[in-house]
């Protein structure tokens, strides 16, 4: 037996070489000048060219598969391509790709060359229609998955949290992050932008009516870049998860791009410590922060999406002297503080009042976390609490980097670092609980090692 003990299914040269004979045939016709049936032979081509492309798409497979040699593929076993699991399941076997995720923490010089490597390879990850295939049989999906081996502690069931996903676009890293946060007590509340591809909701329907404690919110935004609708689907899940049976003390919210540093045991230790207090960015703006949401901003379609853009109408002052902290979007909050924002007039109000600000959801929580007498408040006169002090969310900004933390190993977006595998050990041990941003196209084995260690974590 070869290594892996699998065969392609079939060889690109079977495909290529009758149609290169038929090429060859027309040509020498050609040059007989056997024009009297080109017609037909048009049509013959016409055919096989149809049933060719047909097989490939039976086959779902990528053309790129064809043409491109240096090729990574994340997770082929799980590809619902029997094309691909036939090809690539077989190299996870190679030594140059089997990844000891130990080592790359210990920043072995010889296990991240490999991860580089790696990295420089075109990298295809499975698609939103392989997780839709892969989810749609759950006892399957949570066995290949090994739900089964995710231990709880009686101090975590004791503490169940609660998550908000507001997610978008690529399913395998929603369900990956799903996978990872995964605990039986806790609550799952995803939303879904309703622009997303009809694949990707399939996929998360699908994922949810797997699990009792997973559910899509029930009033589905179409979410545009830094407007009110991004913050209005967190409020959908909130507003959801409050009304779930599952008694969660905090709730935390995450986007696609996220992935925890944390076990969900050594989460709950950490939160426990809160005292039912808040964690979350909240600083006092600055000037051209200010400009946010003292102008009026409108929804305009720009090149690729629609975006507020300001115009040069102030706005009045916030309702009932609310003084506007600024921050991010993503928080760490206690049960009792969302129970009073969703049920408390003024915070309708200031909700109202932040519609045609910019990005709302970078001031809409860090503001209302400093109003006198909020459950879980930070007063107004305490210091600014910035996004390294806060540990909800670590990110890491281009312009810091090398003052405040080690440069970036995988890619930047938007100045924003994608990590790669060379921080597992800065990551694990910062101490902050979530990070962004994560992408399996710029560093697959970053992602693998994360929730590898996660899960070791989990069961020390
Ligand atoms: C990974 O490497 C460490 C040494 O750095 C070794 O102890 C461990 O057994 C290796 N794990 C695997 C799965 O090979």
């Amino acid at each position: 037996m070869k290594a892996g003990g699998v065969m392609p299914i079939f060889n690109i040269s079977d495909i290529l070489e009758p149609i290169n004979k038929i090429l060859l045939f027309i040509t020498r016709m050609k040059k007989r000048k056997c024009f009297y049936n080109s017609v037909r032979w048009r049509v013959l081509i016409l055919f096989l060219t149809v049933v060719l492309l047909l097989l490939l798409k039976l086959l779902k497979v990528n053309w790129i598969l064809f043409f491109h040699k240096d090729i990574y593929f994340v997770e082929p076993f799980l590809s619902a391509s029997s094309f691909v699991k036939n090809r690539y399941s077989h190299l996870k076997k190679n030594p140059q790709y089997e990844i000891n995720c130990s080592s790359i923490y210990d920043q072995d010089p010889m296990e991240i060359g490999k991860s580089l490597q790696i990295k420089r390879k075109k990298i295809i990850d499975l698609e939103d229609e392989d997780v839709v295939e892969m989810t749609s049989n759950c006892q399957v999906y949570r066995a290949i998955r090994k739900y089964h081996l995710k231990t709880v502690s009686p101090e975590e069931e004791e503490f169940p949290l609660a998550y908000s996903l507001v997610v978008h676009k690529d399913a395998i890293m929603v369900e990956r992050l799903i996978h990872t946060i995964y605990s039986i007590q806790n609550v799952y509340c995803i939303h879904y932008d309703q622009k997303s591809s009809n694949t990707f909701k399939h996929a998360l329907e699908n994922l949810a009516k797997c699990f009792s404690n997973i559910f899509v919110a029930s009033k589905l935004e179409v979410v545009e870049y830094a407007y009110i609708s991004r913050l209005q689907a967190d409020l959908n899940c909130l507003s959801d998860l409050l009304k779930s049976p599952v008694p969660w003390k905090y709730v935390i919210n995450l986007c696609g791009q996220d992935f925890p540093l944390k076990s969900n045991f050594e989460l709950v230790y950490e939160l426990k410590k809160l005292n039912g207090g808040n964690m979350l960015e909240t600083i006092r703006p600055s000037s051209s922060k200010k400009e946010r949401f003292t102008y009026h901003y409108e929804l305009q379609k720009m090149s690729y999406r629609k975006m507020p853009a300001k115009t040069s109408i102030s706005k009045d002052p916030p309702p009932h002297n609310i003084e506007v902290f600024v921050g991010s979007a993503y928080f760490v909050l206690c049960r009792a503080f969302v129970q009073h924002i969703l049920g408390s007039s003024y915070v309708q109000d200031f909700l109202e009042w932040s519609k045609d600000t910019y990005s709302p959801d970078e001031h809409f929580w860090a503001t209302l976390v400093r109003v006198p007498g909020v459950p879980g408040q930070i007063s107004r006169e305490a210091h600014d609490i910035t996004d390294l002090q806060s540990k909800t969310r670590l990110v890491k900004w281009n312009y810091l980097e090398n003052y405040l933390y080690p440069p970036c190993t995988g890619a930047h977006l938007r100045s924003v670092c994608i990590y790669g595998a060379a921080e597992l050990r800065w990551l694990l041990n910062y101490g902050h609980w979530f990070a962004n941003k994560f992408d399996s196209k710029v560093d697959p084995i970053l992602i693998k090692c994360l929730a590898e260690k996660i899960a070791e974590q989990q069961n020390e």
